[in-house]
């Protein structure tokens, strides 16, 4: 089964929101679900650069999700489950 990449961005502005916390929960998440997915870490996707943009940004697939806190890390992949 091909895996869905999830990159991270590790980029000071989104290393400074906690981008560093997304990282490490999702490597504690069941493996049942960490292995449906590439992690990937990013150095900017660039998308930080707009004042509103807020951080940490990581992308899943095609989406692009602003903001995202560790707690909500679960619920964001579970729209990715097929
Ligand atoms: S630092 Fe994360 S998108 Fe720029």
């Amino acid at each position: 089964m091909k895996k869905t990449q999830i990159r991270i961005c590790l980029g000071t502005k989104c290393y400074l929101f906690g981008a560093g916390d997304l990282v490490e929960t999702f490597q504690n998440l069941p493996e049942e679900i960490q292995s449906r997915y590439e992690l990937v870490t990013v150095s900017c996707f660039t998308k930080c650069e707009s004042p509103e943009a807020k951080t940490p940004i990581i992308q899943i697939g095609e989406a692009f999700y602003y903001g995202v806190q560790p707690e909500k890390l679960l619920e964001i992949l579970k729209k990715h489950d097929n």
